[in-house]
């Protein structure tokens, strides 16, 4: 008898539950429809290409976004949203909603790389040497988008959505600046979307945990005597104690570093000498070094610091070493959230269909967003960018690159309906009731 009655309860729990999903799936489902057939509407895909294209043509680098950070106060201005500003130098936080918790925060980075732009199109950057070529133009779009999305539904928002605008995300750890600031503390989760060149348009893509590497720079001088190249006897030959530096730094992956763990430590410069009788005085070399666990880099990052000083020692010169820690360097391994990871996975098979959401491969590339995965739940996701008619397959950070610009609508909508299903799941009213 209390057998049968545990199995009933059992049964009533197992299809009362299935039951439950299956109707907030729907829901889903048409959130996410309701919120892209918006975001791609005529008049709404191109105010959000215009900014885009009103940025493109005149890029910022870190912490010199002033037109940027303008131009975005601007619109929210229009959109009659409220936002916080200057938040490190440049940066504008935004907020919809009930301004209680949950709150859940998206991100858009804005700055643009010291690239020459040699794409011929019309909307190209009028400014020499300066180009958005890693789509952080259209990051701030797609904010936007989201932006005008979630006020369009600000009554029934269950917390805070805070929409964040960082200034220099590349090399310049913006992220760490933003969170310096304070404004936010009161986060619990953070959420952004890159776009990407390898994935067609319409395909987004992430993994669970670690997704970037962390990775610093290092800047190393090598000091040694100078004087005639007949006489290496009366000087200290800093060339020859680079060359065996730069040749043992190779051995910190190759022999120190364990085979199953990822590892990179790459020479980017040298710069030594003027002249073939002079032996120099110093030589300067540098470069980047990366690992996907923070034992890895902290290990590797310490052995280059060695290397360099004890190889310098060995050719009686002296090596010192820069980390560049104060930018702050290195960045930190990027990783995502699972249970954040599986919420906007469901929300983006909701939005696009299941094939079209794929597992995305470990990177060795970094993203400064890592700083924020340190302190909250934070994901990536890429977002595909490639249309063969458009040849937007160019990789990130070269000078063709180029984006389809219709993925902005699905990035637009991705981000408002994975931050409004956050909040839903989250709400504290809700949880207390059940
Ligand atoms: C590629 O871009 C063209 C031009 O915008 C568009 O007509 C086409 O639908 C796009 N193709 C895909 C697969 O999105």
């Amino acid at each position: 008898m209390v057998a049968l009655m545990l199995l009933c309860l059992l049964m009533q729990t197992i299809l009362g539950q299935s039951w439950a999903s299956e109707t907030s799936e729907t829901e889903l489902e048409l959130l996410t429809r309701e919120l892209l057939a918006s975001a791609k509407e005529a008049e709404f895909f191109e105010w959000m290409r215009g900014v885009r294209r009103r940025i493109h043509q005149y890029p910022e680098i870190g912490f010199e976004e002033h037109r940027t950070s303008q131009l975005i106060r601007t619109e929210l201005d229009t959109l009659g949203i409220e936002y916080t500003w200057p938040v490190a130098k440049t940066g504008v936080v935004a907020s919809v909603g009930s301004g209680s918790k949950p709150v859940f925060a998206l991100r858009a980075d804005m700055d643009a790389l010291p690239l020459q732009e040699q794409v011929g199109w019309e909307f190209k950057s009028k400014i020499d040497g300066k180009m958005h070529a890693c789509g952080h133009d259209s990051h701030v779009a797609m904010l936007l988008g989201a932006a005008k999305l979630l006020q369009s539904k600000r009554d029934i928002l269950k917390g805070t959505v805070k929409l964040v605008f960082q200034p220099g995300e590349e090399v310049y750890a913006g992220a760490y600046h933003m969170l310096q600031h304070g404004i936010l503390n009161d986060i619990d989760a953070i959420f952004f979307i890159h776009v990407m060149p390898s994935l067609p348009t319409g395909v987004i893509a992430s993994r669970p945990g670690p997704l970037l590497a962390g990775s610093g720079l290092f800047s190393a001088t090598i000091k040694g005597k100078g004087g005639h190249a007949a006489a290496p006897h009366k000087n200290k030959d800093s060339i020859l104690a680079a060359a065996s530096a730069v040749v043992a730094l190779q051995q910190i992956v190759s022999r120190e570093t364990n085979p199953l763990e990822a590892g990179v430590v790459t020479v980017g410069y040298l710069k030594g000498g003027e002249a073939g009788n002079v032996i120099p005085e110093s030589v300067n070399f540098g470069g980047t070094f990366r690992s996907l666990t923070m034992e890895g880099l902290s290990h590797i990052q310490e052995r280059i610091k060695e290397v360099i000083e004890l190889q310098s020692a060995v050719h009686r010169c002296e090596g010192t070493v820069d980390f560049m820690e104060e930018t702050p360097l290195p960045y930190p391994v990027m990783i995502n959230n699972e249970a954040l990871y599986e919420h906007a996975k469901k929300v983006g098979e909701a939005l696009l269909g299941e094939p079209n959401v794929e597992l995305h491969p470990l990177i060795m590339g970094t993203e400064d967003f890592s700083f924020y995965s340190h302190k909250f739940a934070a994901a990536i996701f890429f977002l595909g960018i490639k249309n063969e008619s458009l040849k937007s397959d160019q990789p990130l950070h070269s000078s063709l690159f180029v984006i389809d610009e219709q993925a902005s609508s699905v990035g637009a909508a991705l981000n408002a309906a994975v931050a409004i299903s956050y909040l839903d799941t989250h709400d504290v009213g809700n949880l207390l009731k059940s």
